[in-house]
């Protein structure tokens, strides 16, 4: 797709008209048939269709800024969600940076938000399409940004008071590689940025291993409504703590941030009465001990997330659940007790469970009416079943 063409006076028309497209011309062959039948050449009309698509599935990361952007389907799968690269950018701000080079910028949804807090923004991108988009973002939310088509390894650096980098990460078979020796630009580049510019920022997958963390940086786990969403390394001077975790709820709206060394160990003493499964972010940035901390909760064994409390505590960073009773492990007696209690619909949770949770519900059979949650887990060294009644938490856990 050439992006001029889009962004041309019939580019605009076409993407106008395939906007208002209604649910009876979706159907692809419909709706360009539509847009033909108003005189739209038929490479544009696909274009126009194919950026309405993306539009509507851009509005969870980038609400009504959407309907004005445009989007490659990897861009707009790879890139930030506003939300959190707003506090990114105001982060930023507040620790008195003023410009930013945005080193492979995709389609510009860190360099959009660089540029609503007030920053200068160099942003550069490898591919010439996606760079052109994002150029075209900036503009169409009439925010300034210094937007080219270049290689991140050969930008130059000088004169700029920070550096953001989210690597992209090569798919093997569609899949995501975890390894950041896959990161482009190369992992050796992006891990030498802090020494050039001290105050850089990382975007990394959440997934990736503390050892690889640039040293003394801070190490950042965020969640979006309980969804693991990224992970960030704070480099040089904006590193404030060691570990943090943010959860971001979207329907408050409320952030709440938990901070700590990532490498304290809770309590470990008998199981209570609520169990407490704290969000991916929190874990992720191995912080539980810390969380157990704010609740004054316990483990039930060192290496399993799940933190007990004999009194409820309402707590914005776990899912908190009454556990009614131990039921036993061997699968008949536990398809007996579960019957019993007339369970059917079946929420299982696993922390410490080397059970397969899909083939469990299979072979349970559960027929009853009643919805049941289980949690499948270890204390100490033995296998539990714990029967469990949704107490509080930031979002209840989905059937
Ligand atoms: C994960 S995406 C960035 C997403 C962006 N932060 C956003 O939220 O929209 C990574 C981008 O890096 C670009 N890239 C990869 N290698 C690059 C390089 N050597 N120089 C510049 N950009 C590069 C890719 O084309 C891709 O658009």
């Amino acid at each position: 797709m050439d992006v001029d063409d889009l962004l041309s006076e019939a580019g605009r028309q076409a993407l106008a008209a395939a906007g208002t497209i209604t649910d009876a011309h979706r159907h692809p062959l419909r709706a360009a048939e539509h847009l033909r039948a108003q005189g739209i050449a038929p490479a544009l009309a696909a274009a126009a269709l194919t950026q309405a698509e993306l539009r509507r599935k851009a509005v969870t990361k980038f609400g009504a800024d959407a309907a004005v952007m445009l989007f490659t389907r990897a861009g707009l799968e790879q890139a930030t969600r506003a939300a959190v690269a707003t506090r990114r950018a105001r982060r930023l701000a507040v620790a008195g940076v003023t410009s930013v080079a945005d080193l492979g910028c995709g389609i510009g949804a860190d360099t959009i938000a660089f540029a609503r807090a007030g920053l200068r923004v160099r942003a550069v991108d490898a591919d010439p399409t996606t760079a052109r988009i994002a150029q075209a973002n900036a503009a169409a939310l009439g925010l300034p940004a210094d937007v080219t088509h270049g290689d991140a390894v050969t930008t130059d650096l000088t004169g700029v008071d920070a550096v953001f980098c989210d690597p992209a990460r090569r798919t093997k078979g569609g899949q995501r590689v975890f390894d950041p020796r896959a990161y482009e630009p190369p992992w050796d580049f992006v891990a030498a940025l802090p020494a050039r510019v001290p105050r850089t920022v990382l975007k990394l997958a959440p997934g990736i291993d503390h050892d690889l963390l640039p040293e003394h940086a801070e190490g950042e786990w965020v969640s979006i409504d309980g969804d693991l969403v990224e992970a960030a390394a704070w480099c040089g001077p904006l590193a404030e703590t060691p570990r943090r975790a943010t959860l971001i709820s979207t329907a408050t709206p409320a952030v709440h941030e938990l901070t700590g060394t990532g490498g304290e160990q809770a309590p470990v003493d008998r199981p209570k009465r609520f169990l407490h499964d704290p969000d991916a972010a929190v874990i992720r940035a191995h912080l539980v001990a810390e969380f157990a901390g704010t609740i004054g909760g316990t483990l039930a064994d060192p290496t399993i997330a799940y933190t007990y409390t004999d009194e409820p505590a309402t707590t914005p960073f776990a899912r908190t659940y009454e556990v009614l009773e131990h039921l036993p492990v061997a699968l008949k007696r536990l398809r007996a007790a579960l019957r019993d209690l007339d369970a059917g619909p079946l929420t299982i949770l696993k922390r410490g469970s080397a059970l397969d949770v899909e083939e469990l519900r299979k072979s349970l059979k559960l027929t009853g009416g009643s919805p049941a949650t289980i949690a499948l887990t270890r204390i100490g060294r033995a296998p539990a079943v714990l029967l469990l009644r949704t107490a509080a938490g930031p979002a209840a856990a989905a059937g």
